[in-house]
């Protein structure tokens, strides 16, 4: 093979694996930065009621529209406009969105910390 068809080769196997391996990587920093299962999350977004109130991008049936999309929070400089963004700002919100703005609509689901750590951990790695 000469180097330029070499050179082709490496770019089009660098341009299909790189997404995947970006993927992986979010992933892997989102399960660290949480303690949470990504996996977990769909179900427990649907059970919580999350999904009725918010869009979450890749959640079969999270299509509300009463509240922010759930999209890029990794992204995010504060949680809800109130909070410092931290994985555990963003933990004690999904818990007790109270305990950070009094006035908050959103209301306390009921969701475990643990459960919250398997959604910070999905918001984090989509
Ligand atoms: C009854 C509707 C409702 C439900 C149910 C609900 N939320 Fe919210 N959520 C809101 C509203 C309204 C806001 C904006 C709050 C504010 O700015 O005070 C919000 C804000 C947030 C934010 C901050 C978003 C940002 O842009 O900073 C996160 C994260 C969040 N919700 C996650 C969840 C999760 C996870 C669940 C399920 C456990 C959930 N929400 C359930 C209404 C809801």
């Amino acid at each position: 093979m000469s180097i330029a068809a070499l050179v082709v080769v490496l770019v089009a196997a660098g341009l299909e694996l790189g997404p995947i391996a970006d993927n992986r990587q979010r992933r892997s920093v989102a399960v660290a930065l949480t303690g949470g299962d990504p996996a977990r999350a769909p179900a427990l977004i649907r059970r919580y009621g999350c999904a009725g109130c918010h869009t979450v991008p890749g959640v079969a049936g999270a299509d509300g529209k009463v509240a922010p999309p759930l999209a890029d929070l990794r992204e995010r400089v504060f949680i809800a406009g109130v909070a410092r963004h931290t994985p555990e700002a963003l933990i004690r919100w999904i818990v007790a969105p109270q305990s950070l703005s009094p006035h908050s609509a959103m209301p306390a689901t009921g969701i475990t910390e643990a459960e919250a750590r398997d959604v910070a951990a999905y918001l984090y790695a989509n």
